[in-house]
């Protein structure tokens, strides 16, 4: 199974049909080294794969989430062997590799590229105090994994340019308030379970259709809105020629419920 020995993550199968990754760095407050990412994405690549895993849970421990990049890996770098290594673009293949929704569950730090790994996210659930922030501006540096980019169109561009001049952190709270996080939880506890519930319900529906609604929602931060809404519709058609949207429709009418095909 999905089941392999790893150095820096944990993997499990918590719930019927649901993966969850946990990074497990603690000494580091799950710092995200080169060699903690690549068992990140072989973890993905295998959850992708595997036929019985149809939604993914990411998670850190109650402390961190991560506290950003590795700083004492990246303190000696250069610039050509930064620019000539691409460095940090495989974190991109969170984005690229996973086509099964991932729920982040993010408590204590997120900073960084903790942060950034976070707005990755399909869905992003929080404690209400979550330390979520870009302080790379501290080190001397920007963010680099996405932050610039992804937080501006979380929070508009005034409230990124704030966050990410100044450094400053922000709290699980606000995090929802302003967006980011689709829910906050007073607990640990409280966030694991309902990460897992929603992975469990997603995993539950049709992968095709899943898969689908991922993909056109993720269109809308990439297309303008007529190409957005087009792209949308054409996917829209396109589930007609599945056989769930038969059985879908077929188990309203009937009021029973669907058994999908996943075809
Ligand atoms: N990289 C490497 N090690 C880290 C780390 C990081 N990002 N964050 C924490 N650690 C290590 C600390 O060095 C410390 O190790 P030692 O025990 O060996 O000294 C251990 O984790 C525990 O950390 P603290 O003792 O500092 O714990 P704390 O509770 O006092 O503070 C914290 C927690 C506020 C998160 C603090 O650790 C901190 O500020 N960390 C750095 C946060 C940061 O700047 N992140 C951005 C990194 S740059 C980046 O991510 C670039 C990008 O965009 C891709």
């Amino acid at each position: 199974s999905a089941r392999r020995s790893y150095e820096f993550i944990e993997v499990s199968e918590p719930r019927p049909g649901v993966g969850q990754i946990t990074l497990n760095r603690p000494k580091a407050l799950n710092a995200l080294s080169s060699p903690l990412i690549s068992e990140l994405n072989t973890a993905l690549r295998t959850f992708q794969a595997s036929p019985t895993i149809a939604a993914v849970v990411l998670t850190g421990s109650e402390r961190a989430f991560a506290a950003g990049a590795d700083i004492k890996e990246m303190a000696p770098l250069t610039f050509s062997g930064a620019y000539t290594n691409s460095f940090i673009e495989s974190w991109s293949e969170l984005t690229t590799t996973l086509k099964k929704p991932l729920v982040a569950a993010v408590s204590g730090h997120a900073l960084g590229g903790g942060c950034e790994l976070a707005l990755m996210a399909d869905v992003l659930y929080c404690t209400a105090t979550a330390n979520f922030g870009q302080p790379e501006i501290k080190l001397g540096t920007i963010p680099g994994a996405g932050g610039s980019q992804r937080l501006t169109r979380a929070v508009g561009k005034s409230k990124a340019m704030e966050l990410i001049l100044t450094g400053k952190s922000f709290s699980g709270e606000e995090a929802e308030r302003w967006g980011v996080a689709a829910r906050v939880f007073p607990s640990y506890e409280a966030l694991m379970e309902g990460a897992l519930a929603t992975a469990e319900t997603i995993a539950g529906y049709s992968k095709v259709a899943v898969q689908a609604a991922k993909e056109v929602v993720n269109k809308s931060q990439d297309l303008p809105l007529r190409d957005g809404v087009e792209y949308e519709r054409r996917l829209f058609h396109a589930l007609f020629g599945s056989q769930d949207q038969k059985i879908g429709m077929k188990a309203f009418a009937e009021k029973k419920k669907a058994e999908w095909s996943h075809e």
